[in-house]
């Protein structure tokens, strides 16, 4: 685990002092409001909590993929009033980061009052991590707590610049999420299984290849499966499968094999001619039935219950992507039932199970059981970085 500051290092009173806070407000959108604020409402604590304390808190974001330049899009006035809405106060919107509009800002500002600046990736600095850049934000700052682990993969100017500039802090959804990853990974209760699906092994080859040296069980679910499949020379008829990576899929069901982690396959698969919701040439079958002219697109119910039996021996559970193309009914089935099997585990106690990492939350949330798993991570990127055991430079300047 990490040695960072957090809150609590801070003193009671922060009256006169202003607070850099780096937060993820990079939130889906419908319309002219976010689909999705959990980001916001994990960060709400940090936020409420140094107000309380008197500071006046200064909210720093990205917002989408500007590339440096202003976009009318991507200000984060797009956000500002979900962000209301979830603090329960109102918040002022600073259209710049530096600079005398700052100044001004804060002058207007009370203790305990938030401003929200614009889309921090509206400067080049941000992504350069330029230096000079970073200075004329902390200019405004006497402190930066990050609370923003989504973002943490990032070497940019207010992730990690900033960090090495004034006294760093991490916030509370940051405190949460590294403690929850080392419980599962860092130093995890054994034995310790991952479930990785999502549709193609090459996104997730570093991970697997990290996995491989740290868990006991490693499940593979998703268009992934069928790579390693074919690599195990079953015929998977036209799912989807990328033979090309036939070989690196066998040498890591090699160095699973050196290190003591089982790889599970399924050996029962859910079938269809035609992707579609509840096609007519729907079958169950053997993994070494599937036709020339099918396609696999979920995990089987026996496979499901081997894989319901394996969790039930395991202490840590770390989820990351669905088993089958799970948007679609019926091929959600084996996602929701894994899902409902770690949920109920986790609930009588006997796993510590970790989720995170895009299609993962959703899926969760499909399954009704988000709330039942002892942590769910809001990180995307970030989280799949934190996966294939690399540091995060967002972290590491926490703790420098
Ligand atoms: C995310 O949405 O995963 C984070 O905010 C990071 O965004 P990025 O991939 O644009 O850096």
């Amino acid at each position: 685990m990490p040695n960072f500051k957090t809150l609590d290092d801070l003193p009671a009173d922060l009256s006169g002092k202003v607070a850099l806070v780096r937060v993820d407000l990079n939130l889906p959108m419908n319309g002219g409001s976010a689909s999705d604020v959990t980001r916001v409402e994990a960060s709400k604590p940090t936020i409420l909590e140094l107000a309380e304390k008197g500071a006046k808190v200064l909210l720093l974001a990205h917002f989408g993929r500007p590339g440096g330049a202003r976009s009318s899009v991507l200000s984060t006035s797009m956000v500002q009033g979900d962000v209301e809405e979830v603090l329960g106060k109102e918040i002022m919107f600073v259209p710049e980061v530096a600079g005398p509009v700052v100044e001004q800002s804060l002058g207007i500002l009370r203790d305990g009052d938030i401003g929200l600046l614009d889309n921090v990736r509206f400067w080049p600095g941000e992504e350069a991590n330029d230096a000079d850049f970073a200075a004329s934000i902390a200019a405004h700052g006497d402190i930066y707590v990050n609370d923003a682990f989504s973002a943490a993969h990032r070497a940019h100017a207010t992730t990690e610049g900033i960090a090495r500039i004034l006294p760093a802090y991490a916030g509370r959804a940051m405190e949460r999420e590294l403690s929850a990853l080392d419980a599962a990974l860092g130093n995890p209760e054994a034995p310790v299984a991952a479930v990785v699906g999502g549709a193609k092994v090459s996104t997730k080859l570093a991970v697997l290849k990290n996995l491989v040296g740290k868990v006991q069980h490693l499940i593979i679910g998703g268009g992934m499966a069928n790579t390693f499949l074919a690599a195990r020379g079953v015929d998977v008829g036209k799912s989807l499968c990328e033979h090309d990576l036939t070989d690196t899929a066998n040498q890591i069901m090699d160095e699973a094999d050196h290190a003591g982690c089982t790889v599970h396959l399924p050996y029962d698969v859910v079938v269809a001619k035609e992707f579609a919701a509840t096609p007519a040439s729907l079958r169950t079958c053997n993994v070494h039935e599937v036709a020339s002219d099918e396609m696999i697109l979920d995990i089987g119910p026996q496979a499901v219950e081997a894989l319901a039996d394996v969790l039930k021996t395991c202490r840590t559970l770390v989820l990351n992507g669905p088993l089958g193309a799970f948007e679609t009914t019926p091929f959600d089935e084996a996602t929701v039932a894994l899902a409902k099997t770690a949920a109920a585990l986790t609930q009588d106690g006997s796993l510590t199970s970790v989720a995170g990492g895009g299609d993962t939350v959703a899926a969760l949330n499909h399954a009704k059981v988000a709330g039942d798993f002892t942590y769910i991570s809001t990180a995307g990127g970030a989280f799949l970085e934190w996966m294939e055991g690399k540091e995060l430079p967002g972290v590491a300047a926490l703790s420098a």
